[in-house]
C-alpha cells in the first residue's frame, strides 16, 4: 500500500519526535536537544540526541539516526506501513482505505483474525480451568503453589479431555475451520474431523510484549510425553522473536532481566516479585531475542537449570548475549534444579543473594572449561591455558581484554606474562580473530575528500540549526558546492524548501531509507564548535562557508579538463570565493 507524501508528512508533523521517543527512552533536555542512552547500542553516558526543532534523532556514538518513522521502524522492528499506522492512530488520523485488497492488507487482516481466535481460545481455556471439569487442572496448579492471583495474571487455563469442545466453541464464535487450524489450535483427521491440538493439559497462553495472545504451551499434569506441547509457528507466533513474560518484564524497573528456561520458572519468579523474568519459547535462546532484550536492559542474568543441559544452554546463551553487546551473568541455582524449585525451597531473599553473587559470564565459561582438563597433567594444563588465551582474544577492546587477562591469570595462578604471550601468539596466528561485532563507530577518516565533506556537514548542521542564515548565504552557495552526490540531493531539497519559506529537516531525512537515512540525519547533527562570543561565532561560520567554497572550487578545478560544466563552476566559484573573502556575514 502506498500512501501519498502529503499524508506521510502530515502524520510526521503531528507526532512530535521528542514525545514519541520519550515513550521508550528516558530523555533529558540539555542545550537545544534532548539526550538519553542510545537504545541502538550499549552505552553508559548519553550520546543519543533528539532534536525537537529538526524532528530527527541521531546517536553520536553509533551513528543511528533518522526521523520519527525510522525510530519506530528500528526500535519496534516495524515496517514503514506499521510505523505509519501506529503514528496515525496515536494522533487520531484516519488512514484512507486502500482501493483494492493488496497482498499486504490481506496478510494484515489474516493476522488480526489469528489474534482474535487465539484470544478466544485463551478465554475458553481460562473458563474451563474454573469450571467443574477443570478442577483437575486447578488442583495441579495449586499443588505447584501458584496463587489465584498468579493464575489469573498469567491467564492460565485448562484444555479438557474432549478435543471437540474447543472447536465447537470457536465455530460458534464465528471462526472458520481453516483459521482454527492455521492458528495451531486444532488438527484435522479423517477419523475425528477437526480436533483440539491440546488435550488434558494445563494451558499457558503465550503473549507478545503488547499482551496479545500469540500461542500456547500446554503441560501434562504429572508424567507424560511430551511434557510440554507448544503451538507450532504461525504467522503470529514467531518463537525466535518473542519471550515468555516480556509483556510484564518490560515494565519492570529492576535494571536487569532474568532469563530462565521454563514457563513455570517465569511464573514462580514473578510470583516471588521478580517481575523482570522471561524465558524463551520452548526453543533455544536466539540472537533475535537477545536483540529484543537489548531494548530494555544491558544486564541479563541467566537462571538456567543447574544440570548438564542447563549449563550447556547457558554457555550458548552467553555467546549470543555477548554478540548482541549485552553483559551476561550466571546465577547459581544449586543445589536446586531450576528457579521454580529454588524459590519454593529458599524463597525470595535467598534468590536476591544469588543475584548479587551471580558469576561474570567469562569466569563461568572458564570454570566450566576447567572441568574438561586435568590440572595435574602439565600438557593438559597448557591446553587449558591456551584455551583461555583463545577466549581472551574474543574481547576486541584492548582494555577489556587486558582486565580479563589480569583477573583470570590471578584466579588460576597463571603467570601474567606467560598468558599474555599465549594471547599474542594466538592473535598473530589467526590475525586476531574478531568474533565480537561492536556497534558501528563513527570512523574518523582523514584526507582532503573527508575534510571537504566535514565542512559541508558543518554547514548543513549550522543552517538547519538556524534556518534564517540561509538568506544571508544563498548568494554564495548552491547545491553544486556539495561534492558528495547524497549531500547534493539534500542541499537541493533543503535550499529549495528554505527558498519557499519552508523548514522541514525531518521531511528531508524521511526521503531516504536505511543507511542513507542514517547518514542524512548525521548531516544535520554535526558537532558545531562551542563558541561564546558573537564575534567568534561569525568568524567560525565564515570559515566554514569559505572552506566549503574552496573545497568546491578545488573539486571543479580538478575536473575542468574532462568536464565542461566543471569549468563554469570553477569560474563561478573563484568569483564567489573572492567576494566572500572580503565580506563580513553578520549572524545577529
Ligand atoms: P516443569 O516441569 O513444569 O517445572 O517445567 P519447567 O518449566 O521446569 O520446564 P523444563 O525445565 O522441563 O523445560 C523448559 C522449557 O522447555 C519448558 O518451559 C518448555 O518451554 C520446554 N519444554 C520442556 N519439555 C518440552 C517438551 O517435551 N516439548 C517441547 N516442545 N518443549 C518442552
Ligand atoms: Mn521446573
Amino acid at each position: 500500500m502506498y500512501y501519498p507524501e502529503a499524508l506521510v508528512e502530515e502524520i510526521r508533523a503531528k507526532n512530535d519526535i521528542v514525545e514519541v521517543v520519550s515513550g521508550y527512552v528516558h530523555l533529558q533536555k540539555r542545550g537545544g536537544n534532548h539526550w538519553g542512552l542510545c537504545p541502538f547500542h550499549n552505552e553508559k553516558t548519553p550520546s543519543f540526541s533528539v532534536s525537537g526543532n529538526k524532528q530527527i534523532f541521531h546517536c553520536f556514538g553509533c551513528g543511528a539516526g533518522g526521523d520519527v518513522y525510522k525510530f519506530l521502524i528500528d526500535y519496534e522492528n516495524l515496517s514503514f506501513q506499521e510505523a505509519l499506522k501506529l503514528l496515525a492512530d496515536r494522533v487520531g488520523v484516519v488512514l484512507p482505505e486502500p482501493e483494492e485488497g493488496g497482498e499486504a492488507r490481506e496478510r494484515e487482516k489474516r493476522r488480526a483474525r489469528l489474534l482474535e481466535v487465539s484470544k478466544e481460545a485463551a478465554k475458553f481455556f481460562y473458563y474451563q480451568l474454573r469450571g467443574p471439569r477443570g478442577e483437575v487442572g486447578y488442583r495441579y496448579l495449586k499443588k505447584r503453589e501458584l496463587s489465584d492471583e498468579t493464575i489469573h495474571r498469567f491467564g492460565l487455563g485448562y484444555a479438557g479431555k474432549s478435543g471437540a469442545e474447543l472447536v465447537s466453541y470457536l465455530r460458534e464464535k464465528g471462526f472458520e475451520d481453516e483459521l482454527i487450524k492455521e492458528a495451531g489450535l486444532a488438527n484435522y483427521s479423517e477419523k475425528h474431523g477437526l480436533m483440539s491440538q491440546f488435550w488434558n493439559r494445563v494451558m499457558f497462553p503465550i503473549q507478545d510484549r503488547n499482551h496479545r495472545v500469540i500461542g500456547f504451551g500446554g503441560r501434562v499434569m504429572g508424567d507424560g510425553e511430551p511434557k510440554y506441547l507448544n503451538s507450532p509457528e504461525t504467522p503470529i507466533f514467531d518463537k525466535r522473536r518473542n519471550l515468555y513474560g516480556l509483556n510484564f518484564a518490560r515494565a519492570s524497573k529492576s535494571g536487569n532481566i532474568i532469563l530462565c528456561e521454563g514457563y513455570m520458572d517465569v511464573i514462580a519468579m514473578h510470583q516471588a516479585g521478580f517481575t523482570q523474568t522471561v524465558a524463551s519459547l520452548g526453543t533455544a535462546f536466539t540472537p533475535e531475542q537477545a536483540k529484543l532484550l537489548g531494548r530494555y536492559t544491558e544486564n541479563v542474568l541467566l537462571a538456567y537449570d543447574s544440570d548438564g543441559a542447563g549449563v550447556k544452554a547457558a554457555l550458548r546463551g552467553i555467546g549470543i548475549l555477548r554478540e548482541a553487546g549485552l553483559t551476561g551473568r550466571v546465577i547459581n541455582m544449586r543445589p536446586y534444579k531450576d528457579p521454580d524449585e529454588f524459590m519454593k525451597a529458599l524463597g525470595r531473599e535467598a534468590f536476591e543473594e544469588r543475584i548479587r553473587s551471580a558469576e561474570n559470564s567469562f569466569f563461568f565459561e572458564i570454570r566450566i572449561l576447567e572441568e574438561q582438563y586435568d590440572m595435574g597433567d602439565p600438557e593438559s594444563k597448557t591446553k587449558f591455558h591456551r584455551e583461555i588465551a583463545r577466549k581472551l582474544c574474543g574481547f576486541s577492546e584492548e582494555v577489556e581484554r587486558e582486565n580479563y587477562l589480569q583477573a583470570v591469570a590471578e584466579k588460576y595462578h597463571i603467570g601474567i606474562e606467560n598468558l599474555r604471550k599465549l594471547v599474542v601468539g594466538y592473535a598473530a596466528q589467526t590475525g586476531l580473530a574478531k568474533p565480537v561485532e561492536r556497534p558501528r563507530q563513527s570512523v574518523k577518516k582523514t584526507g582532503p575528500e573527508e575534510s571537504g565533506k566535514r565542512v559541508q556537514r558543518l554547514l548543513f548542521t549550522w543552517i538547519s540549526d538556524e534556518p534564517r542564515l540561509y538568506d544571508k548565504v544563498k548568494r554564495y552557495i548552491s547545491p553544486q558546492d556539495f561534492t558528495d552526490p547524497l549531500y547534493r540531493v539534500v542541499a537541493d531539497r533543503l535550499f529549495g524548501d528554505l527558498e519557499q519559506g519552508r523548514y522541514n529537516p525531518a521531511g528531508i531525512v524521511g526521503m531516504f531509507e536505511d543507511e542513507e537515512q542514517r547518514l542524512v540525519a548525521e548531516l544535520f547533527n554535526t558537532n558545531l564548535p562551542k563558541l561564546d562570543t558573537l564575534q567568534e561565532k561569525e568568524k567560525a561560520f565564515h570559515d566554514v562557508l569559505l572552506s566549503v567554497k574552496k573545497n568546491s572550487y578545488e573539486y571543479y578545478t580538478a575536473r575542468m579538463g574532462t568536464d565542461v560544466d566543471a569549468l563554469t563552476q570553477a569560474i563561478k566559484g573563484k568569483k564567489a570565493l573572492e567576494e566572500l573573502a572580503k565580506t563580513h556575514i553578520s549572524l545577529e
